[in-house]
């Protein structure tokens, strides 16, 4: 493959001096290969086809830029991977995480490697370096699935790289076979490490797991917001149409009050509403499984025709909810202190080619806003052309992408 000169692509997205910067694109992904024998191998037996690898999730930690490539297909060369941010290449190749051991799928009879992961959508680089992997167990989803293992929540110890804690969700967690776990949010600030909670969204069986790191034990928290909106299924994305009945996905941890809670902004997939609860009753067991707890969760408003949204995620210093856009191919942005009604939500960034089903997004540290765009739904409705640049991963500065529209304050 050509290797291209490291420099910044720069995308102008309308607003004067908002430039978004293309960091790297692919037309199809590779992997860092121990060697070429153990690549030819797993092409000859199916395990790695280029085509079938389609990036999904992204956060950033350090100078590794994770990336998952969830086993929609078969041919996954690997699901938890990460990029190092100092690659000269435009397009680089893979890097399994930890390593390639515990991403390699176990053979028919094999029992998997202690700490393998099966098939991962998203995750979450925490404020105590540690990375928090939803692990769905799950391999060749749109052909013959196969639960390999339990859906955990797997906790890496981003220094040594070590596994600190898997996690397998309980049978009452899970709803049969309806339940689709693609979703991560962690609440944790860097003096409450031991504290953690962790909400993990059910897309598919309508609800949300509470996970409290201090009791290592989970609940499954039910409510009619997580249900998705059969007016708002229908969508069309870089023209194709599909519809889809995906309930609760994107959330996002408002700031920590006095007390250390937070509000969780919450919405379904297929619904153009956001909601809101606060961790007080999450993170309450018995609060959160109560019936008569139904009014404590809140509509904050609508944000208007097409804003259906994979991902979200908070902005602290701003006050500012980011949102994707997959009908507007792009990032909208809402600040709480304004009601939200389709006149209060701002297009953060757009760009009708480049960012085609922006399917995650992420605040690093450094409140760079990283996107993830993967035209997903060609890739599962019609297939990819493995001539064209089908993902991008794109960044632009936090304050840059607000500046001009209605979410500064
Ligand atoms: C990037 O950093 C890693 C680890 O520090 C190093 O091994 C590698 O050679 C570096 N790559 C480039 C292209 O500078
Ligand atoms: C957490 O709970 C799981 C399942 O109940 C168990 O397998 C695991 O050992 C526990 N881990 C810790 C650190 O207590
Ligand atoms: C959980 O909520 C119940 C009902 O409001 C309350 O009585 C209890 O004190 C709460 N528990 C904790 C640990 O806050
Ligand atoms: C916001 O936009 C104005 C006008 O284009 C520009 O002068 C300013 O530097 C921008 N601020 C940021 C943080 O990008």
């Amino acid at each position: 493959m050509m290797k291209l000169p490291l420099f910044a692509a720069l995308i102008y997205i309308g607003r004067a001096a908002a430039v978004l910067e293309e960091v790297f694109a692919w037309k199809e992904l590779d992997f860092d290969w121990p060697n070429d024998e153990f690549k030819n191998d797993l092409v000859k037996s199916g395990e790695y086809v280029a085509g079938n690898n389609l990036p999904l999730g992204v956060d950033r930690w350090k100078d590794k830029l994770f990336v998952t490539v969830p086993r929609w297909k078969s041919g996954v060369a690997a699901s938890l991977n990460y990029i190092p941010l100092n690659s000269t290449d435009k397009s680089p190749k893979l890097v399994p995480y930890p390593d390639w051991k515990a991403n390699i799928l176990p053979k028919k009879g094999e029992t998997p490697e202690e700490n393998h992961i099966v098939s991962t959508f998203r995750l979450k680089v925490d404020s105590c370096d540690r990375l928090w992997v939803m692990e769905t167990g799950l391999a060749d989803i749109l052909g013959e699935p196969s639960q390999i293992s339990p859906p955990a929540i797997v906790i890496f110890d981003l220094k040594t790289d070590k596994v600190i804690r898997r996690y397998n969700l309980k049978g009452t967690d899970i709803k049969g076979d309806d339940s689709f776990f693609a979703n991560i949010v962690v609440d944790v600030t860097k003096d409450t490490c031991d504290k953690a909670f962790a909400y993990v969204p059910d897309l598919g069986g309508y609800g949300l797991v509470v996970y409290s790191f201090a009791d290592n034990n989970s609940w499954r928290i039910k409510h009619n917001y997580f249900y998705f909106d059969p007016l708002h299924g229908d969508l069309t994305v870089g023209g194709v149409n599909f519809q889809w009945t995906d309930g609760v996905f994107g959330l996002a941890l408002g700031p920590p009050n006095e007390n250390g809670f937070r509000t969780v902004y919450f919405h379904a997939l297929a619904s153009t509403n956001e909601f809101s609860v606060n961790t007080q009753v999450l993170r309450n067991e018995s609060l959160a499984t109560d019936p008569h707890s139904y009014e404590l969760f809140k509509l904050e408003g609508n944000k208007g025709e097409n804003t259906q949204s994979t991902a979200s995620v908070f902005d602290e210093k701003t006050n500012v909810l980011f949102l994707t856009q997959i009908q507007k191919d792009g990032v909208a942005c809402w600040n709480p202190r304004r009601k939200l009604e389709p006149a209060n939500v701002g297009i953060a960034v757009h760009h009708q080619e480049n960012l085609i089903f922006t399917n995650d997004i992420a605040i690093d540290s450094d409140r760079n806003l990283w996107i993830l765009s993967d035209k997903m739904p060609a890739f599962v409705y019609k297939g990819l052309d493995p001539l064209e640049i089908n993902y991008r991963i794109l960044k632009i500065g936090v304050d840059e992408a607000i500046n001009g529209t209605r979410c500064v304050a």
